[in-house]
């Protein structure tokens, strides 16, 4: 699951640059990777049933923020993206917040 942070870097890099070309492509590649699909009844005894619901709402905020990013990207506005760009940090600060080591203070 760590593959979302290289990506994540990659984003960075280009948001810092304006390379909104660079941006688009790489917010495309994250939302081109698999994502994880809340179970359904039908599907028992698979691995993203264990995960909590809240897991599957916070991956799809995040998903809509990077949508979002691509969007401003794409329409090659340097305010929007770099608007957008922070949302997306929210998200991952969002996820982290429940969900990484939950244990440890923060
Ligand atoms: C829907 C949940 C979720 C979102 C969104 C998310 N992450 Fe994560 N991330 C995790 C989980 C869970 C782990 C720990 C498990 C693992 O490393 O596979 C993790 C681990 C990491 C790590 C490894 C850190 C360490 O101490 O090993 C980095 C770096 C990271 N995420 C960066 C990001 C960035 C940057 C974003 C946003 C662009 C992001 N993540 C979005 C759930 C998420």
């Amino acid at each position: 699951m760590s593959r979302h942070a290289e990506q994540a870097s990659a984003l960075t890099v280009s948001v810092a640059l304006g390379a909104h070309d660079v941006t688009s492509r790489h917010a495309t590649e994250l939302l081109e990777e698999p994502s994880l699909v809340p179970p359904s009844e039908a599907e028992p005894g698979t691995l993203n049933q264990q995960l909590p619901a809240k897991f599957f709402a916070l991956d799809e905020h995040f998903r809509a923020a990077v949508g979002d990013l691509r969007d401003a990207a794409r329409a090659r506005s340097d305010e929007q993206t770099r608007l957008q760009f922070g949302t997306v940090l929210q998200a991952c600060r969002d996820c982290h917040r429940t969900f990484k080591n939950p244990t440890k203070p923060r």
